[in-house]
């Protein structure tokens, strides 16, 4: 197997095979272009007999770690090795640009794709779920309200002590990536009025995403979700956002935690998937 970058002429036989992958298709087709032209990233291709049987992306994140997605191998020349050899790849290509950690994200129920990481030395550092609904929903009221640079240094307070947080590997969703969400990024998404928080002081924080993503803009995701006390202001924050733009969609990906689960679902917005976070350490 021969693993190259991608050419323009691969799309069309990549995308023949990623058709069916999952139960509900494949979104490879949806990104194949941005992964293509991106400049923060590989997309790469496993050949054989001259033609694309695999492919793989791995994005250069702001943080300056790796993400790796995309992984796709045809079902005709699985268990032989190529993923493995695509996440070498990829972990070379990131390690040749200074990142230091990979990320990738499995469904919780792919299984062959969580042993695939796993032999490779990745270890799952949080566990995520993604709620999705087109339903209407009513406006509530909400304590909750959009933070400001003021909030700055009581949203790190908050986050410091937060155990959301650390379950959540320190990570806010972009574009179904997931980065660390540090300083740096906090300032600039509040910075751009993406951040809601609630209780004085603050004992709750959402980010939340109105531009959509992959070209998709009816879609509002709250792609961060921390609160003992106050999740139900955030969520109905989230809610009334959505019920007033105008959005034909709504996500929610937060951590895994009971508190959080039980809440969103009083909302009657129900369960899509769970996800697993992977990490590895790149070393040399
Ligand atoms: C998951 C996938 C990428 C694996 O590709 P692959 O080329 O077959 O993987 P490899 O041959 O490198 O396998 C490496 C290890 O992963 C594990 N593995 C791979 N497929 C497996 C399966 N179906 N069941 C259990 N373990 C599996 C095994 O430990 C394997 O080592 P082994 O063959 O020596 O036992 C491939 O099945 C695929 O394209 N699936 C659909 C797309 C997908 O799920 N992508 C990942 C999204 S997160």
């Amino acid at each position: 197997m021969k693993i190259r970058a991608a050419r323009r002429q691969d799309r069309e036989q990549v995308l023949a095979f990623c058709k069916h992958t999952f139960s509900w298709g494949d979104y490879v087709d949806r990104v194949w272009d941005t992964w293509f032209s991106a400049k923060n990233g590989r997309l790469l291709v496993g050949e054989h007999g001259g033609r694309p049987v695999a492919m793989s992306h791995v994005a250069i994140c702001p943080d300056n770690s790796a993400w790796l997605e995309g992984v796709r191998v045809h079902p005709e020349f699985r268990r032989s090795g190529v993923a493995t050899e695509l996440l070498e790849r990829m972990l070379a290509h990131a390690g040749r640009l200074g990142a230091r950690q990979a990320s990738a994200i499995v469904a919780i129920n792919n299984t062959a794709s969580q042993r695939m990481m796993e032999k490779n030395g990745f270890i799952v550092i949080s566990n995520w779920v993604y709620y999705s609904t087109e339903a209407k929903l009513g406006a509530r009221k909400t304590g909750a309200r959009r933070a400001g640079p003021g909030d700055l240094p009581a949203i790190w307070e908050y986050l410091k002590q937060s155990r959301t947080y650390r379950q959540s590997a320190g990570r806010y969703v972009r574009s179904w990536q997931w980065y660390m969400l540090d300083s740096k990024a906090m300032r600039q998404l509040v910075k751009e009025g993406r951040v809601a928080v609630a209780g004085a002081p603050i004992d709750g924080i959402a980010i939340i995403n109105n531009d959509g993503y992959w070209g998709r803009t009816d879609v509002l995701q709250v792609v961060y979700l921390d609160s003992e006390k106050s999740a139900r202001d955030l969520l109905s924050f989230a809610t009334n956002l959505y019920g007033q733009g105008g959005f034909s969609r709504l996500h929610i990906l937060c951590h895994e935690s009971r508190h959080l689960t039980s809440m969103v679902e009083k909302f009657r917005i129900k369960e899509s998937e769970r996800f697993l976070l992977y990490s590895k350490v790149i070393t040399g």
